[in-house]
């Protein structure tokens, strides 16, 4: 399948119901193909309840045949924080000539505490839920074990952030546009949970994005497509300093596109918390494990770097609003191989990219990789 079109709203905390953001998003990437919504033959949605349940909305594709006034299929796939990636991974398997596909929540609209509360039922209920072990609990154990194990302190998750706070200050759709963050804020952040700091933590915001897949050749190709899932119980499983959905998924993308993970020019990676980040850097392939802290240090992974990474800001700095995030990431890449990205644009144009899109604790995770096609 090839991309005609990708649109993505700013990620904020603007108090919009869920359907009107995915109805922008959906417009913007409509406008962008040069399509009109007659010419879509299904809708592939993802999205989760609103996190305190003041919609009171479930039958979502109704709704969103009402929104769009059309009655052509229209399917959700709900899967927490990678329901982006996952509903593209369908689309691109359905069939259709065109289809659009949309991620949208409004993830805050309440105190933080509810929030964090309704991030939580996507923990596995009788040891974690009981247990309160929150995600930024989960994800600072899992890097405390990568720390004991191998090379790698906070001093590096700090150049993580930073970079992509640095992203984001060029990206108008990112929360953090125009608001830089010094490396000394950010190690002197507040602690959220040993040894994370809150800079360590994704930004919970609210927002959506779309694109249109096609079976018509564009620019953009979808060379590698791949969804792999783990264990509920983050610490039940076999390997616990990385994320075996990840290098499954990445595997298998790469088998499909016949490319390696050298060929890769900018990839958007899934940086719910900053160690996330940097074992995904191992995971997909991109340093030997145990050896990607050298890629943040060395500066490979920044802007002007060999392998730009989260050249959007990330789900640190542009914002994370759960099902929009996977979208999000397709939008960033799609803009980057086109030349749209002004201030942000990396050079030379990238001509393959990788899209990284994780559920939970790595407990689903997709891969996609785009390439632009030549004319
Ligand atoms: N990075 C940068 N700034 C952040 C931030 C983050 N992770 N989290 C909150 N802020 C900012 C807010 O924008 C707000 O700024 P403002 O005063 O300029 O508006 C301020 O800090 C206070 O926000 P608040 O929501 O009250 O913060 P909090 O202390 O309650 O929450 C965390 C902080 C780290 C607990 C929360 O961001 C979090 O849980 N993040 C992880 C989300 C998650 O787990 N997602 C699923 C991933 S799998």
């Amino acid at each position: 399948m090839f991309i005609k079109g990708v649109g993505m709203t700013k990620f904020d905390y603007s108090q919009k119901p869920w359907w009107q953001f995915a109805f922008e998003a959906a417009m913007e990437a409509l406008k962008d193909a040069d399509m009109k919504i007659s010419e879509i033959e299904a809708i592939v949605f993802s999205g989760v309840s609103s996190a305190a349940g003041g919609e009171h909305q479930t039958h979502k594709v109704s709704l969103l045949s009402d929104l769009f006034k059309t009655n052509i299929p229209i399917i959700e796939t709900p899967s927490v924080c990678s329901g982006g990636g996952v509903a593209t991974w369908t689309a691109n398997r359905l069939g259709f000539k065109n289809i659009l596909v949309i991620g949208a929540d409004k993830l805050v609209d309440n105190r933080s505490e509810i929030t964090t509360d309704w991030i939580m039922s996507a923990a596995e209920r009788i040891i974690e839920q009981t247990e309160g072990m929150l995600f930024p609990v989960q994800n600072a154990l899992v890097w405390q074990q990568y720390m004991e194990k191998y090379e790698a302190n906070m001093d590096d998750l700090a150049l993580i952030a930073f970079k992509n706070h640095q992203n984001a200050v060029l990206n108008p759709k990112a929360y953090y546009y125009q608001r830089p963050v010094s490396l000394e804020d950010i190690k002197k952040s507040p602690i959220v949970c040993s040894p994370f700091r809150l800079m360590d933590c994704s930004l919970s915001v609210n927002g959506g994005a779309a694109a249109i897949l096609s079976k018509e050749k564009t620019d953009i190709e979808i060379i590698g497509s791949s969804l792999n899932t783990d264990y509920l119980l983050t610490f039940g499983r076999e390997i616990i300093t990385h994320f075996k959905a990840t290098r499954l998924a990445a595997e298998a993308a790469f088998k499909e596109a016949k490319i390696k993970p050298k060929d890769i020019d900018i990839a958007e990676v899934h940086d719910a918390f900053t160690s996330v980040e940097l074992f995904s850097y191992e995971d997909l392939g991109f340093a030997p494990i145990g050896k990607g802290a050298e890629l943040i240090r060395q500066g490979k992974v920044n802007l002007d770097g060999e392998l730009p990474i989260n050249p959007s800001g990330g789900l640190k700095a542009k914002g994370h609003p759960i099902s929009a995030t996977g979208l999000a990431q397709i939008y960033e890449v799609v803009n980057q191989m086109r030349g749209k990205c002004e201030e942000r644009q990396v050079k030379p144009l990238p001509q393959i990219g990788l899209c990284h899109n994780i559920g939970g604790v790595g407990g689903s995770v997709t891969v996609h990789i785009l390439r632009k096609i030549k004319n």
